[in-house]
């Protein structure tokens, strides 16, 4: 076994090492740190050879195409005409200058130099998860490189980390800032992380949309200057998320060829910019939007940033999905507190939306559990005075008028009926009409003088306000302590507008950061508790989020067909174990859309698995196949859960996603098809499958349990299921079909 992080002094030069993939950086004679190379390769088939002389000569700048250098973390000062990761502000005051120098202030120029490093398994990214639930594998002990760096002027400090995680080639770097000055530093621009590729030209795939169009696939090429990611926002945004691949132009496939993947830990005002230089190779910092930013440092403190997780993958766009599921599914998600497996839920927003009561929400309850149901949660429209979306917000407590005696009863009635209860919140909100309010109306947002913008007749809390964080904590924790309630769905519902904070302009990540401390002290008073994030759909997904909740709410848009997009693009970097998706009513309430039962239960058996449906309306006979396919799904899930998803082929290249998902030993596989659209007569192609064992059989089966036919892994990975068995012609007027694989002989 070759070491994770080597360094050698005479080189100077520090080489990471992951199973399919290296990441080498080296100390130039000045003690400025330098990029090398970062890319996939076999470190152990090939030792590696960087010459200094080959990958990087000491720069001669006398000429204008040699004026830059690939600096591992880019600050505002050395040569830095191009994007910067740092850029820190220091006050001329105090230091003697010569009179002409007296009215430059203050200093904007940071130089870093090499001071020492070393190689720790402690050490965690700033925002880490505080709940005290450990990941699935936290307890193997990763190795983190910490490199010091400090200005060769001022006592300013800048560790750099880069923490691995060999096994899924990925490193998550962050930084961690030091003031050692006698005067305060302002931070005007920062990174988690700059990332280098190799010279080449590349093309950007990430996901784009809007409020029930999240996650939509994007792909667009890379030319010189920048292409900017953002969201100046307290949640991480319907219209653009912090993921991506980056991949030579031409050379990556879905399962071929070197992509580069990446993703951000935090959820609040995050950029990614990616800089196509044009002596350089592609440069990529990620980190905080500084649109509207600030950090101050005062003497002696310091602020660590969340991590910039990315790697590369020789095999393809499938690949560095895989490694990413892996990665969240290991390192980030928190071990379930209940079953090992996401229970199925019934949610009632789509059902009853503000109509709620008592004899409604126990009636739903029991065809649920009839169903197979295993949570319960309740919607929007418990809390007092919330009979509309007008008010209520702020007040955390129960509406005697719907709720005479509490939730209790209602809460009883689902224990007894063998499911778990779950609740809507939206903490970080208030109506001005409600309690919260009228009490405290300097407690949003807000700039005073100026109007107070409510967007979904709503303002946001500021969390710039100790005292706020404080009570919104204990409003929630005391329902916790009332009512044996084991799942929040955490909802946020409108954009950020005049963001004025008694934290000034700190407040983007201080709101963020005040999110998931009170997640994670709610999660450790009450470890039973388990978390959903939702922000009008999926607004707050990301892996800062993924540390402290176990599943998200995709979409509030669940036509199926829609939702195949929506599911092919969130796969492309998050886990469908993690993907909240419900079947809804025949007629659809957001496309109006009338879509078979059968495609909407192929669609939501992607991930996990919930029910929206009016099941009050539902015939004795639907009843039933909601039954049969709830059964189905349980049977299935530990593979969704467990499986690598292979997408065969994707609704927005193709008119069909087709996805596979495969248990590691072969042994148990489904296969998943929706036709989104097609001409007639028009038949999808056979998709060979994947990673499954050549000479064993595998037997067939769908949601009515029978046995469909019999085939060995090699067929099936040449030839793929036959057409015949799969009835995609959309003259049948079938859409859809899911079946599973398992291996008998
Ligand atoms: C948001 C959520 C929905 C629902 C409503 C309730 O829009 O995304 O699922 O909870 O709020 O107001």
């Amino acid at each position: 076994m070759t070491e994770a992080i080597t360094f050698d002094p005479q080189e100077k030069l520090f080489v990471l090492r992951m199973q399919r993939s290296f990441y080498a950086m080296r100390i130039l004679s000045d003690g400025q740190l330098v990029h090398v190379k970062f890319a996939a390769a076999d470190p152990t088939v090939q030792p590696l050879r960087l010459s200094r002389l080959d990958e990087y000569p000491e720069a001669d700048f006398s000429s204008w195409e040699n004026q830059t250098r690939l600096w591992e973390f880019p600050t505002f000062g050395d040569i830095s005409y191009h994007d910067v990761a740092l850029k820190a502000a220091f006050p001329a005051g105090g230091i003697p200058l010569c009179a002409q120098d007296g009215a430059i202030d203050p200093i904007r120029d940071l130089r870093l130099r090499y001071r020492g490093h070393e190689i720790r398994t402690d050490a965690a990214p700033g925002l880490s998860p505080a709940h005290g639930r450990p990941a699935r594998k936290q307890a193997t002990l990763r190795q983190t490189l910490i490199i010091d760096m400090q200005d060769l002027g001022f006592d300013f400090c800048v560790r750099l980390f880069y923490r691995l995680t060999p096994e899924c080639d990925i490193i998550e770097r962050w930084v961690q800032l030091e003031n050692r000055t006698a005067t305060p530093v302002a931070i005007e621009s920062l990174a988690f992380a700059t990332i280098h590729l190799p010279l080449g030209e590349y093309d950007l795939t990430h996901t784009a949309g809007s409020w029930a169009r999240e996650f939509i696939p994007v792909t667009q090429s890379l030319h010189q200057g920048s292409t900017v990611l953002k969201q100046q926002g307290l949640n991480t945004g319907h219209s653009i998320n912090p993921a991506f691949f980056v991949q030579p132009r031409g050379l990556a496939t879905p399962a071929g060829g070197p992509a580069y993947f990446g993703a951000l830990a935090y959820s609040g005002n995050w950029s990614l910019r990616f800089e196509a230089l044009p002596t350089d190779p592609i440069r990529i910092h990620g980190g905080y939007e500084t649109d509207d930013f600030a950090l101050h440092l005062a003497p002696g403190q310091t602020h660590t940033t969340p991590a910039f997780v990315f790697g590369v993958a020789d095999d393809g766009f499938g690949g560095a999905s895989h490694r990413l599921h892996r990665f969240i599914h290991d390192y980030v998600l928190p071990v379930p507190a209940h079953t090992s497996s996401r229970p199925v839920l019934y949610n009632s927003w789509e059902a009853v939306y503000f109509d709620m009561t008592v004899e409604s929400q126990v009636r739903l309850a029991s065809i649920a559990a009839a169903i197979g149901v295993e949570l319960f949660c309740v919607d929007d429209g418990w809390f007092k005075g919330r009979r509309s979306d007008h008010a209520g917000l702020g007040d955390w407590v129960v509406d005697k008028t719907i709720f005479p005696e509490g939730l209790n009863p209602l809460i009883e009635a689902v224990k007894k009926l063998g499911m778990r209860f779950g609740l809507w919140v939206e903490p970080e909100m208030v109506n001005p009409n409600s309690d919260l309010y009228r009490a405290h109306p300097d407690w949003v947002l807000h700039f005073p003088t100026r109007p107070r913008t409510e967007l979904r007749h709503q303002l946001i809390l500021d969390f710039g306000r100790p005292e706020v964080v404080r009570h919104v904590h204990a409003m929630l924790d005391a329902l916790l302590q009332e009512y044996d309630i084991t799942f929040f769905k955490w909802d946020m519902n409108r954009h950020a507008t005049e963001p004025g904070s008694v934290a000034g302009r700190e407040i983007w990540f201080r709101h963020v950061a005040g999110v998931y401390s009170i997640m994670d002290q709610l999660r450790k008073k009450h470890p039973r508790l388990e978390i959903q994030s939702c922000s009008g759909g999926g607004g707050r997904v990301d892996l800062g989020i993924l540390g402290r909740v176990e599943q998200v709410w995709t979409s509030d848009n669940t036509d199926a067909l829609d939702r195949v997009y929506i599911q092919d693009g969130f796969s492309l970097f998050y886990p469908p174990g993690v993907m909240e998706c419900w079947v809804t009513h025949e007629h659809n309430h957001q496309t109006g859309r009338v879509l078979q039962l059968e495609v909407r239960f192929d669609t939501a058996m992607r991930g996990v698995l919930g029910i929206g449906t009016n099941l009050d309306r539902l015939s004795v006979e639907e009843l039933d196949t909601y039954r049969r396919n709830i059964a189905f799904y349980r049977k299935i899930r530990p593979i969704i859960e467990q499986g690598r998803l292979h997408r065969l082929s994707t609704a927005r290249d193709h008119g069909a996603s087709a996805w596979q998902m495969v248990l590691p030993d072969g042994s148990q596989s489904i296969y998943s098809l929706v036709v989104v659209h097609s001409l007639l007569g028009h038949q999808v192609p056979c998709h060979p499958l994947r990673g499954l064992v050549p000479n064993a059989t595998y037997s067939i089966s769908d949601a009515s349990e029978r046995e469909l036919l019999r085939l060995s892994g090699t067929q099936l990975m040449t030839l793929g299921l036959p057409g015949d068995h799969r009835h995609i012609y959309v003259k049948a007027g079938i859409r859809s079909r899911t079946v599973l694989l398992s291996r008998v002989e």
